[in-house]
């Protein structure tokens, strides 16, 4: 995200245009299994390609139940891409900076202040969390700004799971995330690149969509420092900025938050930051991306899908001009 040009992607054909016909051909049975739900959640991943996905030595185990509703068809990327690969400029702006130094970051003991238009205000520490609702495994496409995206299988819940225990007032409107900014644990808070602490904002009702998944873990196993731990936000049909990591407070509000990229450039970065292959970022399209650890640097890109494929969320916007409120 950092200002640097990407090279403008080509308009390209559909992963089933290019794919051999044999391949798509058992895809597309695959697919009409889970139709008529002849395949279980944790099996698809499993043929998802479970077995190549290494995990880290020594990590927490996290119990989940695959939800089979909230499962995309592409193959997830490999453990390490999505572990080396990372934004999360409190420990660097380089894309392996945040596995090189994100070690210094303390997940345990960690506590999460709820408030603002709230009635029950409170503050839930991890165990909390982790007992705040059964945690489920879903695999999402995460699509960043940048033009490139992988496909994570995630352990959480819906956000809305909180929402509901706190329970918002009449003049709750939006929601804002609050992460960590520890000059102690994270190198990076030295640096202005950003306005620190980081946060990030939704509204209610997006905060409040099933798809909005408080995320504790990945691959199975606590979040590795690098990814958010010990708790991160995980909103699949935005941009990936939206998806604030180590959160330390969430506040309900009347006013919409300020949040730390439409801060820093507001021409560039909206508050709605919906994946949007129709709206170009000012200075790159956004009609395509790079899956990471499958398309090289000179393949085709993929086409970018509208709500990154969600299109179920469109009802969220109904009478709201996409290139306005972009
Ligand atoms: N959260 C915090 N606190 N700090 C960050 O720099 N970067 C965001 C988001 N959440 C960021 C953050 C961006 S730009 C992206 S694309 C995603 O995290 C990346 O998540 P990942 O590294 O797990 O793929």
């Amino acid at each position: 995200m950092l200002i640097k040009r990407s090279p403008n992607g080509i308009d390209l054909p559909y992963p089933s245009e290019i794919t051999p016909r044999a391949v798509f051909e058992s895809r597309r049975s695959f697919i009409r299994q889970i139709a008529v739900g002849s395949i279980a959640g944790g099996a698809m991943l499993e043929m998802a390609g479970r077995e190549a996905l290494a995990q880290a030595p020594g990590a927490q185990k996290l119990t989940a139940k695959p939800n089979s509703s909230y499962v995309v068809m592409d193959k997830p990327t490999a453990y390490k891409d999505a572990t080396t690969y990372n934004n999360f400029y409190e420990f660097g702006t380089d894309k392996e900076d945040p596995s090189k130094y994100g070690a210094t970051l303390k997940p345990r003991p960690w506590t999460v202040a709820i408030e603002g238009e709230i009635k029950k205000p409170m503050t839930v520490d991890l165990d909390g969390l982790l007992k705040l609702a059964p945690l489920e495994e879903r695999l999402y496409r995460l699509r960043c700004v940048e033009g490139w995206s992988m496909v994570i299988p995630w352990v959480g819940y819906s956000l809305a799971e909180l929402i509901k225990k706190v329970e918002p007032n009449g003049n709750a409107k939006y929601v804002e995330f609050v992460t960590l900014a520890d000059k102690k644990q994270m190198p990076g808070i030295g640096s202005r690149v950003l306005q620190w602490p980081y946060v990030e904002g939704l509204r209610l009702d997006e905060a409040n969509h099933p798809l909005t998944l408080l995320t504790l873990g990945m691959y199975g196993e606590v979040l590795p420092n690098q990814n958010g731990a010990p708790v991160r936000l995980v909103v699949p049909w935005k941009y990936g900025f939206k998806s604030a990591k180590s959160i330390v407070k969430i506040r309900f509000t009347r006013d919409q938050p300020k949040t730390a990229w439409n801060l820093s450039a507001p021409q560039e970065y909206g508050f709605y930051s919906n994946v949007n292959p129709e709206v170009d970022h000012p200075r790159w399209s956004q009609a395509s991306e790079r899956r990471i650890g499958e398309d090289g640097l000179f393949a085709k890109k993929r086409k970018t899908l509208m709500f990154n494929g969600y299109g179920d969320v469109a009802s969220l916007y109904q009478g709201l001009d996409l290139k306005k409120f972009f």
